[in-house]
């Protein structure tokens, strides 16, 4: 059950980078506030674009695009952050998978960047910012259309930046066996 869910949290956490902007239906603007594209061809947006954010995606490419289940997803991006960031920064995560909430978690942003090994760390200095990060994608990831939200802030609670996207992984052709196997594993969705 744990290790399901530290699964589905780093699926979650990079599924945000290669949500497909084309996906976007009337039911995802229920979940998704204004938009904005972030240059580099990737379905990620900036989100919350009415508010004041201390953080300005420049740049954001993905590849392959879309992602691969079971392949390594390559990420690079930039930004320019306006202020700086301290210990006590916190992430809103949001999971929907179809209708269903799947999580809704507060996360700590400075941890987030030392566990997945980030070349940034905190305290972070007001400076443009770029990183290219790869990352596996599990075989493992069950279908479904996911609505992925991700909402930073300060200590203090001002807003560092708002990413949204949307990415679906297609069925996967499997034998009887491992579908079985599936629905045990994931039956707490
Ligand atoms: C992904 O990259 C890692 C590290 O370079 C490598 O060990 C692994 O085999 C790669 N996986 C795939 C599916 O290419």
């Amino acid at each position: 059950m744990m290790k399901n869910l530290i699964l589905l949290i780093i699926v979650s956490l990079y599924t945000i980078m290669f949500a497909n902007g084309s996906l976007i239906t009337d039911l995802g603007q229920v979940f998704m506030p204004i938009n904005r594209k972030i240059p580099g061809g990737s379905p990620i947006s900036t989100c919350d674009v009415q508010n004041d954010q201390i953080l300005t995606m420049k740049y954001l490419h993905i590849s392959p695009n879309p992602p691969e289940r079971g392949a390594n997803l390559t990420i690079t991006a930039s930004g320019i952050l306006e202020e700086d960031v301290e210990e006590g920064a916190y992430v809103e995560l949001e999971v929907h998978l179809g209708l269903i909430k799947l999580l809704s978690l507060t996360l700590d942003l400075c941890e987030l960047l030392e566990d997945n090994k980030l070349s940034v760390s905190c305290p972070l200095e007001a400076a443009r910012y770029k990183i290219e990060k790869v990352v596996e994608i599990p075989k493992q990831v069950p279908p479904g259309v996911y609505t992925v939200q991700a909402r930073a802030y300060t200590e203090d609670g001002d807003e560092i930046v708002c990413l949204s996207g949307k990415t679906s992984f297609p069925p996967v052709v499997r034998r009887w066996k491992s579908i079985i196997r599936q629905i045990f594993t994931f039956q707490w969705w």
